[in-house]
């Protein structure tokens, strides 16, 4: 029986999975990162560590299936997005620690490009907002405070990319002729692409100070997902195997929860959580807060777009929990001590550390924990905590809704949260919707083993793809309207007292 290797190289761990034909995942192996907080609202991540992960992690994958590298009919990547890298093509080391999705050092950048009128102009080309999550303000600031960035952008031997483009230029040979591409999910999450040509665009390059002759050399070259990418090279046990699918991690997941057709719609309780509904082929924009991005592009058809609603802060908020409270040990604990209490008991948690994505795009709002009494305890804490991921989802399908003129007829959910019955049983009471969570709930990793199966021709149409999904559990919605009504009430309160709170 064949098998596709599909690396899911996330914002807290690396996970490499081996997926057989049949759709079962043989054996996979995991390894978390250090994440580095050099200053209030900056985060790092050490690229030369996470590569060396995934090369250990995919040998140790592929031992546990038992398998042998002609066993493999193909290799995907996923990753986390919008995190970016710049290396010098010479010497293969990264000029600055990779600078993470949630770091908001760019907020002043955006804030003058702003006020400057840019806002609208980049939106209609790029699908998104201004805001220092994308990858472009990452790469400019890199450009400005890192001198030899800038020596070695004017010598031609400076490469950027997100985390894809680093691992398949270090599978496909490095220094030694490495690969520089990425896919077309993952450059639409950098604002440097226009979403109608699926090309890099010089006026959005100049936009963020990077000179277009430079960034010719500079960026990769944009592919379809599904196809091949370049061939492994110097990466043992993996030498020899095609790279043949790429996709951002919540692209990936859409295409692992066989969201095909438009309409669809799935949500992933990651580090953040992010809703995204294929809305076919032609990049419409939200007027509700969402941005448009590119789902997948299978090779020699077209792109599939969505709209999507990042909330930046889902499960790292029970690691917040854990490492900053010290109410839990371990993330586990979390279901328990939310399940030791009937309610919230009037607390409600906004998670606004770095501002608030969407629907709000907010950078000025802070977190805070409202409704407090004497009789709050931890349970309470970490209800609302559990309690605010469903919210903050409720809102961006609220959005959704909003753009789409229709209410799904379910929600498709997949991630690590996911597997909190009582969170699920709250989402759908929120939602007023169904929840259907797959037997697969890690269906990043899934995503990208089927776009690696399907180049590979271990499966042959987007049809048999779709027949390996499978529904695991069901929940329907419980709750009384009016009493939906208040708790959303409340939370509506929350939020706004969140916002404009960095400027007081
Ligand atoms: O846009 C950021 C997203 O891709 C990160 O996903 O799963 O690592 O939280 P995750």
């Amino acid at each position: 029986m064949k098998a596709v290797i599909s690396i899911d190289q996330g914002t807290t761990s690396t996970r490499v999975v081996v997926m057989t034909e049949d759709g079962r995942v043989a054996a996979s192996a995991q390894r978390e990162h250090r994440q580095f907080f050099p200053q209030p609202g900056w985060v790092e991540h050490d690229p030369l560590e996470i590569w060396e992960n995934t090369r250990e992690l995919s040998g140790l994958a592929l031992t546990r299936a038992r398998m042998r590298p002609a066993d493999v009919a193909g290799v995907g990547i996923t990753n986390q997005r919008e995190t970016t890298v710049l290396w010098d093509a010479v010497t293969g080391r990264p000029v600055h620690r990779a600078i993470v999705w949630q770091d908001a050092r760019a907020d002043d950048l955006m804030d003058r490009l702003r006020s400057d009128g840019h806002e609208d102009a980049v939106r209609a080309r790029t699908g998104l907002p201004l805001a220092s999550y994308f990858s472009a303000g990452k790469i400019s600031w890199m450009l400005e405070n890192v001198p030899e960035a800038r020596e070695l952008a004017r010598t031609g031997r400076l490469r950027a990319g997100t985390m894809d483009s680093w691992l398949l230029w270090n599978l496909t040979g490095g220094t030694d002729g490495g690969i520089h591409a990425t896919d077309v999910t993952n450059a639409s999450r950098t604002l440097l692409m226009d979403l109608e040509t699926l090309d890099w665009d010089d006026g959005l390059a100049r936009l963020f100070g990077i000179d277009p002759d430079l960034a010719a050399g500079m960026l990769p070259r944009i592919h379809p997902s599904v196809g091949e990418f370049g061939t492994i090279k110097g990466a043992e046990p993996l030498s020899g195997l095609p790279v043949c699918g790429i996709l951002g991690d919540q692209q990936a997941a859409t295409f692992g929860q066989a969201a095909f057709n438009p309409g669809d719609v799935k949500n992933t309780y990651g580090t953040g959580c992010f809703l995204l509904q294929n809305i076919g082929t032609t990049p419409e924009t939200s007027s509700h807060g969402l941005v448009t991005t590119v789902a997948f592009q299978v090779e020699d058809g077209p792109a599939y777009y969505a709209l999507e609603g990042s909330v930046a802060v889902a499960g790292s908020l029970v690691q917040w929990l854990r490492d900053n409270l010290g109410i839990i040990r371990a993330s586990e604990e979390v279901e328990a001590l939310a399940g030791s209490v009937a309610d919230n008991g009037g607390v409600y948690f906004v998670p606004a550390f770095s501002g608030l994505y969407a629907p709000y795009w907010r950078p000025d709002a802070r977190g805070l924990i409202a409704g407090l009494t004497g009789f709050a305890t931890a349970g309470h804490l970490a209800r609302a905590a559990l309690e605010a991921t469903a919210y903050q989802s409720r809102d961006v399908l609220e959005a959704v809704v909003a753009d789409a003129g229709q209410r799904p007829e379910e929600l498709r959910v997949d991630g690590g949260m996911t597997v909190n019955d009582e969170l699920m049983q709250f989402q759908a009471d929120i939602l007023g919707l169904p929840v259907v969570r797959p037997e697969l709930v890690e269906t990043t990793a899934v995503g990208a083993a089927h776009a690696a199966g399907l180049a590979s021709g271990v499966w042959r149409d987007l049809d048999e793809v779709a027949g390996l999904w499978r529904e695991g559990r069901r929940w329907e919605p419980e709750m009384s309207s009016r009493e939906r009504d208040r708790l959303l009430g409340r939370w509506e309160q929350a939020i706004q007292r969140s916002l404009g709170w960095a400027e007081q």
